[in-house]
């Protein structure tokens, strides 16, 4: 793990491997971490770029911040590695948001993406309502408010308990801070779906199986949506199939990766 200033904080990374460059954005209110078991299968081909978005993890929190603030960050960050060639963006969840924000602001930065277990419908009004009621509570009581009414929606059947346990924790554990900032900045995100028939890059849409947070009916329609693009779904996971079922993900993942146009 390293940390470099990046917008005026500390923004903690990973960085492995070699070839072309990958940049993995996890979900909320996780870390890079979710990655751990993408790396070994991954990184003899491909450079992976595995940061913490701010607030989360081991990066440092601001009060605030908006979709486009960690994709500032995740920008910066490619520069100072001195990363100037397109990356792939592999995005779970608020990483997927993340990921059509970055088409959104830097699409030239981009060679293709993953979207993983996410969405590009916003929040409706009720859910931004009940986002910013959240931000406070996590505010006024912890980040044990968000950890807990996640963890029984994050998983699929099989995932074995001690998993659940661990990112139960580990999400508690997670500034509140940043969960409030993340939570208000999902919140506010723009709609993502006239993006979609207007993605002229090579697209993998990924879902498991069990996902109730962004069920395969998401990821089927997004599919549609996104000429030319796959869509692959893991058996045996929830919303979190690089953690899950890892193998099957990397190797969907290098499936995709190795066929990449140069
Ligand atoms: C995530 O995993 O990033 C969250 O479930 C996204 C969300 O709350 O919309």
């Amino acid at each position: 793990m390293q940390k470099m200033k990046i917008g005026g904080i500390d923004i903690a990374f990973e960085r492995h491997g070699e070839g072309p460059p990958v940049l993995f954005i996890h979900g909320f209110p996780l870390s890079g971490r979710m990655w751990e078991q993408i790396v070994a299968p991954l990184s003899p081909r491909y450079e992976l770029i595995i940061p913490d978005l701010r607030g989360m993890g081991a990066s440092e929190a601001t009060p605030t911040a908006t979709m486009k603030t960690y994709v500032d960050d995740l920008c910066e960050l490619l520069d100072k590695l001195g990363i100037s060639q397109r990356v792939v963006i592999v995005g779970l969840s608020m990483g997927g948001y993340l990921a059509f924000e970055f088409y959104r602001e830097r699409p030239e930065r981009i060679r293709a993406m993953v979207l993983a277990d996410t969405r590009a419908d916003p929040d409706t009004p009720e859910k931004a309502k009940e986002r910013r009621a959240t931000a406070e509570k996590v505010l006024r009581e912890g980040s044990g408010v968000v950890a807990d009414a996640m963890i029984d929606k994050l998983f699929g059947r099989k995932t074995p308990e001690a998993t659940r346990k661990a990112w139960q924790a580990l999400m508690s554990t997670t500034k509140p801070e940043g969960v409030a900032a993340a939570l208000v900045a999902m919140a506010d995100r723009k709609d993502s779906r006239p993006m979609l028939s207007t993605l002229n890059l090579p697209t993998l849409v990924v879902v498991g199986e069990e996902d109730e947070i962004t069920p395969p009916a998401v990821a089927r329609e997004m599919h549609q949506a996104i000429a030319g693009s796959r869509l692959k779904i893991i058996p045996d996971a929830g919303h979190m199939a690089p953690v899950e079922q890892p193998q099957r993900f990397a190797q969907v993942l290098r499936e995709f990766l190795d066929r990449l146009p140069p």
